[in-house]
């Protein structure tokens, strides 16, 4: 799998497990699953309700800590200074293991606070308690503020990002601020698995059309990070680094955008 460099000398791989929405009592199976078939980036978050599974998980794998690389997330009703600062706490204490990357999970502009939330994580940098610090869902305007105020540029904006939505000009500004775009919902729920565009590369390249659609984000310099429970789909998910989409395919899978997002718009969100 390949590395990603970060702004701060650290790096990321470029494909990871998200672990959204996976039952607490199977995570830490699903974890060590993931880990056993080569995983190095796991992408968890306090709202998820399983840090305690990925903790476990990581422990269970017989991994070394130093190999892996762990992000977790603060909610939205636990943005402010103080209020961050508690909820890395709990998060550590939950995971058992001290995160190498937090993210302010949504930047929830009615709220105000992600200013605030975002020197909490600055301090806890400082500190030492976790080695990276970026944020997720954030635009441009958001993204600008943040390190107008603080001189601190984000590592990561974690976005949605697939065929169907592709987020060009946030990524053309990822990319003139030293941020790597991580792409969540890398998969677009399926809704491009049917395009020619990605039915046809995917039959020519004997690949599946998940397949193609991550190694699409992996060409386009992205970090992806598909769920999968499955020890099939995991794996399937994985094997994207023995092969390379054409010009062509890049070209005819960024036709697919239709602008439409399946989750929420962070300008709204909170
Ligand atoms: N920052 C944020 O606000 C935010 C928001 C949403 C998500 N995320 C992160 O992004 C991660 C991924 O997003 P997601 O979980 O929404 O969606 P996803 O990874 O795009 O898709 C997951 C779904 O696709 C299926 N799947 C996985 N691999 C497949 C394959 N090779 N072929 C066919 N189906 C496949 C999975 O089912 P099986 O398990 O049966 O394979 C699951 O139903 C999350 O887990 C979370 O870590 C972050």
């Amino acid at each position: 799998m390949t590395l990603l460099k970060l702004n701060d000398g650290n790096k990321i791989p470029s494909l990871g497990l998200g672990i959204w929405q996976i039952p607490a009592a199977s995570t830490g199976q699903a974890v060590a699953q993931a880990i056993g078939v080569g995983y190095r980036l796991i992408d968890g978050a306090a709202i998820y309700g399983n840090e305690e599974g990925l903790g476990e998980g990581i422990r269970t794998s017989g991994h070394d800590r130093e190999s892996l690389f762990v992000t977790t997330k603060v909610w939205n009703d636990r943005q402010g200074y103080d209020a961050t600062l508690r909820a890395f706490d709990e998060s550590v204490e939950r995971l058992g293991l001290n995160p190498d990357l937090v993210l302010i999970h949504w930047p929830c502009p009615a709220k105000n606070l992600y200013i605030d939330t975002w020197r909490a994580l600055i301090r806890l940098q400082q500190d030492g308690r976790v080695r990276s610090i970026g944020v997720s869902n954030f635009g441009p305007e958001q993204l600008e503020r943040l390190i107008g105020e603080t001189e601190v540029t984000p590592v990561v904006n974690q976005i949605e990002l697939h065929p169907r939505f592709q987020q060009a000009e946030l990524r053309a500004l990822h990319d003139r601020l030293g941020i790597v775009t991580q792409s969540w919902t890398p998969l677009g729920k399926g809704t491009a698995f049917d395009a020619p565009a990605i039915a046809e590369a995917a039959l020519r390249h004997g690949k599946t059309p998940a397949q193609v659609i991550l190694r699409w984000h992996v060409q386009l310099g992205l970090s992806a990070i598909p769920r999968s429970t499955r020890l099939q789909g995991q794996t399937e998910n994985r094997d994207i680094f023995d092969f390379a989409l054409t010009e062509d395919d890049m070209a005819a899978i960024a036709a697919l955008d239709d602008g439409r997002r399946l989750g929420p718009d962070p300008a709204f969100f909170s």
